[in-house]
């Protein structure tokens, strides 16, 4: 298993492009096997799980190519509607499918998707959304059956405004007869994203982005090229990394729009921040300041997906900081590790308590989720000594070459494989 040898105490500074963002492209690349057709995605993160995607697609029939940052799939032949255990197993994303899937041949087979690092991950709201589309959902043995003779639109009223079932609704309703009208939407830049992508491919949809999106269902769907959008938490976990060592960056590509609150705590830490079009110049304090309360909720709140990396910067803060966790319940793992490394930080339930240490001190540390890992490459980063951080294969399911960022910047990390 790969590690990552992080030497720290280096002031990071220069200039960053920012890809594609992977919870953009993942439903994206999932929706292409709707138009049976050709689609061509512009600034694609080469990350696991996106290639993990590809393998699926290429498993049900598509013909799929990942070329510099250009991913082609032709969805013309589909083999099958049966998405192979094996991958689905690997990769909770693969949910996606359900809602193309049905579109595209009224039928879909997979395996239900496992729990996760970050705790219970559900889909009861995804097959809920589903059955009010008419969709028959048949459960037994671990896998899903999903039959639709015939999609029809309706309202659906979600308990939640969870992300990926807003996804989904999105993604059955563009071949549902009539009007679909998603009510308590998830308002993630992501959706609007896959509104834009499933507007380019022919579907009339309207509303992503508020708490209502109306689909007009059964347009006829053609080929389409399309680019996705900059990844609004690659950026945010790098001003994170920056802020950590009293670096400056420059990041490109980037929309400071889609990161408001979280540049809004990066101020009330001391940092100052520039944002011009598609550029944010960010300066950290030399010493932070602790943000006195952050609490995760769904867009424009908080991301859940930035707590981690924030949880790991407030523990060299001057003063005392409250972190509340909504949105996922075993997002702490990280404390015991950060604790070896010499940091101040209680749990009780889902708020963390941190009080703001001079200096953390190189360890030996084991990432146990994506966005978790990640903030230990910010420790290890701000940290005095030598910090190895262990399972490095979480953070490269989300993270297009994280060290070779961080070193670009000035960082010294070594991979270790
Ligand atoms: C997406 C993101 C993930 C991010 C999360 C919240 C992708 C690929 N992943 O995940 O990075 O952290 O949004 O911003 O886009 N829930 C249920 N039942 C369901 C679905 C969700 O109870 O059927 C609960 C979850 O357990 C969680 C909450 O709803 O507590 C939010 O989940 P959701 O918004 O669905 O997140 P994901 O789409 O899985």
């Amino acid at each position: 298993m790969s590690k990552f040898h992080i030497t720290g105490g280096v002031r990071l500074s220069g200039e960053t492009v920012i890809n594609g963002a992977k919870n953009a492209v993942l439903p994206i690349l999932a929706a292409t096997v709707m138009n049976g057709n050709f689609n061509i995605i512009k600034d694609c993160p080469n990350l696991k799980d996106v290639r993990t995607m590809l393998q699926i697609l290429d498993a049900i029939g598509c013909d799929t190519r990942f070329e510099g940052n250009t991913i082609t799939v032709n969805s013309k032949p589909l083999d099958t509607y049966t998405i192979p255990e094996n991958l689905v197993s690997e990769m909770r994303s693969s949910i996606f499918l359900l809602g193309p899937m049905l579109s595209r041949c009224g039928r879909v087979v997979l395996s239900y998707p496992g729990g996760c690092e970050i705790g219970p991950r559900p889909i009861d709201l995804h097959l809920k959304v589903l059955k009010s589309l008419g969709v028959s959902i048949n459960e037994s043995h671990g896998f899903l059956e999903c039959r639709a003779e015939n999609l029809k639109g309706c309202t659906i009223q979600l308990d939640f405004p969870s992300v990926g079932a807003t996804e989904n609704a999105m993604l059955a309703s563009v071949e549902a007869d009539g009007i679909t009208r998603i009510k308590n939407a998830a308002k993630e830049p992501e959706i609007v994203d896959l509104q834009n992508f499933l507007n380019a491919m022919g579907a009339r949809i309207s509303g992503a982005g508020t708490s209502e999106i109306y689909i007009e269902g059964k347009r006829k769907l053609k080929e389409v090229e399309y680019s996705i959008i900059p990844d609004r938490i690659f950026a945010g976990t790098i001003l994170a990394a920056v802020a950590g060592t009293g670096g400056e960056v420059l990041l490109k590509n980037v929309i400071s729009e889609h990161l408001s609150i979280v540049l809004s705590k990066f101020i009330e830490a001391g940092c100052s921040i520039k944002e011009e079009k598609n550029e944010i110049y960010f300066k950290a304090s030399k010493k932070l300041n602790a943000v006195e309360t952050i609490k995760t909720l769904p867009y424009p709140g908080f991301p859940t997906d930035m707590q981690s990396q924030f949880l790991s910067l407030m523990t060299i803060a001057k003063g005392t900081s409250i972190i509340t966790e909504t949105i996922f319940e075993s997002r702490f793992k990280i404390v015991d590790e950060l604790s070896k490394m010499g940091s101040k930080v209680k749990v009780d339930g889902r708020t963390a308590i941190i009080t703001g240490v001079d200096q953390l001190t190189g360890a030996r540390v084991f990432a146990k989720d994506l966005r978790g890992g990640a903030a230990l490459v910010i420790a290890g980063l701000a940290a005095k000594g030598e910090t190895i951080v262990e399972n490095v294969c979480h953070i490269d399911r989300g993270y297009d070459k994280l060290d070779v960022c961080m070193n670009n910047l000035g960082g010294k990390i070594i991979r270790e494989d």
